[in-house]
């Protein structure tokens, strides 16, 4: 017990190596940065691998990957690599007869020419849907930053928006306004039973619709076109919708688990409506219990009629708290419950993706017996230190806009941030920026890890500058605000 303590504690603790490793991440980073078309434009995945395979795409810019990049960069006012970056993405944006609309999950140069992945060449050849949401978040954001409203009126621009909102905002066989998705389709790229209405592409969808909503209205004073107006209003309508949607039946705490245990089933008919998705109390999992305390929180991962998803998706729960998809006191509900599963959550290396993992015959049938998602490992229950920045980055954000609420609660938040970026500062740079780790714990650097991953490099560099370096700049995540920020 008392060496691990030790270790334990020395993982947390304040290095006088701060200056060294920034500066050395820093210079790690600027090597991720390639050009498309004689400019630079976004990071390629990873610089370097264990597994020299040149089949392997981590050479490409990911659009997912360079989330992290591009909010470095404006944090920088290095405005135009993140103008080309979005420039490069609309002229990718595809045209072809089923996927007009979608963006590409990565693209790079080669010899000259563009080339891009729409999912014809990926792993299991899925379509990812996040790239195309993330766009149009990415977009309101540099020009909320940079100011460059002249960008965000462009024609190019407009156009980009309007034809995303075609493929989104459409009427479908669902009468719910979420987006339907297969296996596979974001950040989490392999099979996990994640098919459905994710939590993660919901969430983002929400995103994307508020910055589509801000971009249009950019051109409302000179564009008074009925069409417009139209386009407007139904996607205000949409993202109204969405948000009640997914309060309401991915929003779990201790009181609405009673309330759900209790319910009817077997309900049909147009006025009961206490138990719309058929779920049987069996399905719901013992380990939710201690998991949500008295006064934890969260979303959970899916909603399908009689199955939904229990476990917890840190991304998913980290962006709807920054986009203000949940109300103050939930977004603290969700800090309580995080804080109260640390040793799962954070453990040695923060933070885990997904909560709990499959093992087993459900392992084998939801993931098709995925050696790369074995328990504890990669999308099933993996450590992804990429993954810290965002939930550091609600917290902050969720303290500078409310500065009186529960001041214990956040002191508490803002200590675990400290600590899970020492335990990130003495680590990384040993385990060489790795992409993933394994193990309960996540301790160990994952079995088929890439090194020198560039949203490993640069999610720390972000945690640290909002942390050390300028706590105001959290503020540019605020969709909410308005422009000069
Ligand atoms: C893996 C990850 C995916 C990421 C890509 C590039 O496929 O699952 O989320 O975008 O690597 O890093």
């Amino acid at each position: 017990m008392g060496t691990r303590f030790t270790e334990e504690s020395q993982r947390f603790r304040p290095s006088s190596k701060e200056d060294q490793v920034v500066q050395k991440a820093q210079e790690h980073f600027e090597r991720t940065l390639i050009s498309i078309q004689g400019q630079l434009a976004g990071s390629v995945a990873a610089l370097e691998s264990s597994y020299a395979d040149s089949e392997l795409n981590y050479g490409e810019i990911f659009v997912r990957d360079n989330v992290p990049v591009m909010i470095y960069l404006l944090v920088q006012g290095r405005f135009a690599i993140v103008k080309q970056f979005l420039k490069v993405c609309l002229d990718l944006q595809s045209t072809s007869v089923q996927t007009r609309g979608v963006f590409p999950t990565s693209f790079v140069e080669e010899e000259g020419n563009l080339v891009a992945d729409y999912g014809q060449r990926s792993i299991g050849r899925i379509t990812s849907v996040d790239p195309s949401l993330w766009w149009p978040i990415l977009c309101w954001i540099y020009v909320k930053r940079s100011g460059d409203t002249d960008f965000g009126r462009s024609p190019e621009v407009q156009r980009g928006i309007q034809l995303l909102l075609d493929l989104v905002l459409h009427p479908s066989f669902e009468g719910t306004p979420v987006l339907f998705v297969p296996d596979c389709a974001f950040m989490i790229d392999r099979p996990m039973d994640v098919w459905g209405a994710p939590l993660e592409v919901e969430v983002l969808l929400y995103g994307a619709l508020r910055s589509c909503v801000e971009l249009m209205e950019l051109c409302q004073r000179h564009d008074t076109s009925a069409l417009l107006a139209e386009r407007l209003r139904l996607s205000r309508k949409w993202t109204h919708d969405l948000r009640q949607f997914l309060l309401k039946h991915y929003w779990v705490t201790s009181k609405t688990m009673q309330v759900l245990r209790r319910r009817p089933t077997e309900q049909y008919g147009d006025n009961q409506h206490q138990n719309e998705f058929n779920v049987q109390p069996q399905v719901i999992p013992d380990w939710l219990q201690d998991w949500l305390q008295d006064r934890g929180g969260y979303l959970i991962g899916n909603i399908r009629t009689g199955r939904p998803d229990f476990r917890f998706y840190s991304l998913g729960n980290s962006l709807a708290s920054m986009f203000g998809l949940l109300t103050a006191p939930q977004q603290r509900a969700l800090f309580r419950l995080v804080h109260h599963n640390r040793d799962h959550l954070m453990a040695q290396m923060p933070m885990r993706i997904c909560h709990p993992p499959m093992a087993g015959v459900e392992w084998e049938n939801k993931t098709g017996s995925d050696p790369k998602n074995w328990p504890w490992s990669y999308h099933n229950g993996g450590h992804w230190p990429s993954l810290l920045w965002f939930f550091g980055s609600s917290i902050l954000l969720h303290e500078r806009l409310h500065p009186n609420a529960d001041v214990l609660l956040m002191s508490e938040m803002t200590t675990l941030l400290d600590e899970c970026y020492w335990s990130h500062l003495n680590q990384l740079p040993r385990q060489q920026w790795a992409e993933y780790f394994d193990g309960p714990t996540g301790t160990w650097v994952g079995q088929q890890s890439r090194t020198f991953q560039t949203w490993t490099i640069v999610g720390f560099l972000l945690t640290h500058h909002f942390l050390r370096v300028n706590p105001d700049d959290v503020l540019m995540l605020n969709l909410d605000a308005g422009l000069g920020r």
